[in-house]
């Protein structure tokens, strides 16, 4: 349990972030305040070069803003920590570690003896469904099973919030449901506070309780739409979700918030 110090403030409270580039001249991100609440899982939905992944570096801590400040449970973010956990696009995993020393990686670092993390690597392989593959090595992996074991790896550290650049970008696409399905299920189990950032409008209605929609130059937040027709339940079954009274007027309301940038865009 946190501490009576940490209370009941939020997972994460981003205030009034800016942040520029170029000694100046170039806002890559524009007074963007937004609060996570326990156990949701928030897209950050945008146009290419709106500031997503800026954003979630900033909250990872490794970057700072140049204005604008960040708590998680009310205190201030003052640089990477183990209450975060950050899931990259790229794989990273590393090559010269079986899935099972990868996975202990991270908990080694932490101090945690040999016994406690051989068993809970163990745990998490097997949540991931790789606990056949513990001694095999990333290079003999195909994409969606290394990714597996950065996710392993990352929940093994039992971060309270889990951020993800774009997890599944460079999964194909039966291999990205797989992992979209596995994700909701992993969430479930897990009780994590999660921003995960993507392209996909569909894999945000899919995964998310809320989707930040960022517009760009300088990145804003344009909408923050609670996915409300979901009524609460997570659903792993696509073809549920896509049945559902409310799911294609959010897809049409998102396809429309991205058309718009991409003309604005065009016409600056
Ligand atoms: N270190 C940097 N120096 C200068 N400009 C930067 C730097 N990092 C990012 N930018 C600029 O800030 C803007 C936001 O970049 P960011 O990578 O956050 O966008 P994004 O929304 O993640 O885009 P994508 O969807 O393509 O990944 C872009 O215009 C980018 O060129
Ligand atoms: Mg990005």
């Amino acid at each position: 349990m946190d501490t009576a110090a940490t209370g009941t403030a939020p997972p994460l409270r981003a205030i009034r972030i800016s942040k520029e580039y170029l000694g100046g001249s170039f806002k890559a991100l524009d007074d963007v305040s937004f609060e996570l609440r326990e156990n949701q899982i928030t897209a950050f939905v945008g146009p290419s070069g709106c500031g997503k992944t800026t954003m979630l570096r900033i909250v990872a801590g490794l970057e700072y803003p140049t204005r604008g400040r960040l708590e998680v449970f009310g205190k201030p973010v003052v640089g990477p920590g183990p209450d975060r956990g950050m899931i990259f696009q790229a794989y990273t995993s590393f090559p010269w570690l079986t899935a099972q020393k990868n996975v202990e990686y991270g908990m080694k670092l932490m101090g945690i003896g040999t016994g406690e993390r051989r068993e809970r690597a163990n745990g998490f392989l097997k949540l991931v469904h790789l606990e056949k593959f513990a001694g095999s090595y990333p290079r003999s992996m195909s994409g969606g099973m290394k990714q597996r074991v950065a996710l392993a790896r990352t929940l093994a550290q039992n971060p309270k919030v889990l951020l993800m650049d774009e997890p599944f970008g460079a999964l194909d696409a039966q291999v990205r449901w797989e992992m979209q399905e596995l994700m909701i299920e992993l969430i479930e189990r897990e009780k994590k506070t999660v921003v995960a950032i993507t392209h996909d409008i569909e894999e945000a209605i899919y995964l998310a309780d809320r989707i930040i929609f960022f517009s760009r130059q300088p990145g804003r937040i344009k909408a923050d739409i609670p996915v409300d027709f979901k009524n609460g339940r997570r659903y792993q079954r696509k073809e549920e979700l896509v049945r559902l009274p409310g799911y294609a007027d959010l897809e049409h309301r998102l396809f429309a918030m991205m058309r718009e940038e991409i003309q604005e865009t065009k016409t600056a």
